[in-house]
């Protein structure tokens, strides 16, 4: 699907396919350089190729995951997803990830590729979706917040980063 940002940029949101692999390694190790709101460090994202086209094979396979990739011509410029489990408890929920490009940010990219996410999620039937984010990650709560997910407790000292602790709040949205 074609979407127009806020600053008249077209872009392109899609399913990852296999042949996304290198090109979506550059955009993990650039995207970690970015941002000290993600799980890794620069240099701890360390998939080769051969094992990020595995990691899209799983995913594709999966009838509880989905990623997802918005393009700026042929650049990566944001990434989202989710993964389940097929445990019959707690099949019913999915726990989300999303990044944007430093350059591509507060341009409503992230809402438009979380809106899809969403819909995917019910697609694949899901009642359940959660997420983490940093506790002064304030543009992001603020976007799920306007996306119904609510704040659902708090993971004291979730994050290590800069040699200092940081809270993580879970947040939730019953589809
Ligand atoms: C969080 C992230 C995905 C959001 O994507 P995005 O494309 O910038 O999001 P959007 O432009 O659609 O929306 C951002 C919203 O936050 C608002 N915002 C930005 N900074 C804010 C702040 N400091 N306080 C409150 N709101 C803020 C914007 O005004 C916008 O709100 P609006 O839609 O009501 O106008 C993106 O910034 C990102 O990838 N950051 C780095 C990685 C990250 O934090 N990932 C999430 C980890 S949980």
């Amino acid at each position: 699907m074609e979407y127009t940002l806020k600053n008249s940029t077209t872009i392109t949101l899609r399913d990852a396919v296999i042949s996304d692999a290198k090109n979506l390694v550059a955009y993990m190790h650039k995207v970690n350089a970015e941002s000290k709101n993600l799980m890794r460090e620069p240099g701890e994202f360390t998939f080769t190729v051969e094992q990020e086209e595995k990691f899209l094979q799983t995913t594709i396979d999966s009838p509880n995951a989905c990623f997802l990739i918005a393009l700026d011509g042929d650049l990566i410029i944001s990434t989202a997803g989710f993964h389940g489990n097929s445990l019959k408890r707690v099949n019913h929920r999915v726990s989300l990830g999303i990044s944007v490009l430093e350059e591509y940010q507060n341009l409503g990219l992230g809402r438009i590729v979380m809106e899809d996410l969403i819909a995917r999620a019910l697609l694949l039937k899901k009642t359940k979706m959660d997420l983490e984010v940093r506790v002064d990650n304030l543009g992001a709560i603020h976007l799920y917040d306007t996306l119904g997910f609510e704040k659902e407790g708090t993971i004291r000292n979730g994050f290590f980063v800069d040699n200092k602790y940081i809270d993580l709040l879970v947040m939730g949205k019953l589809l």
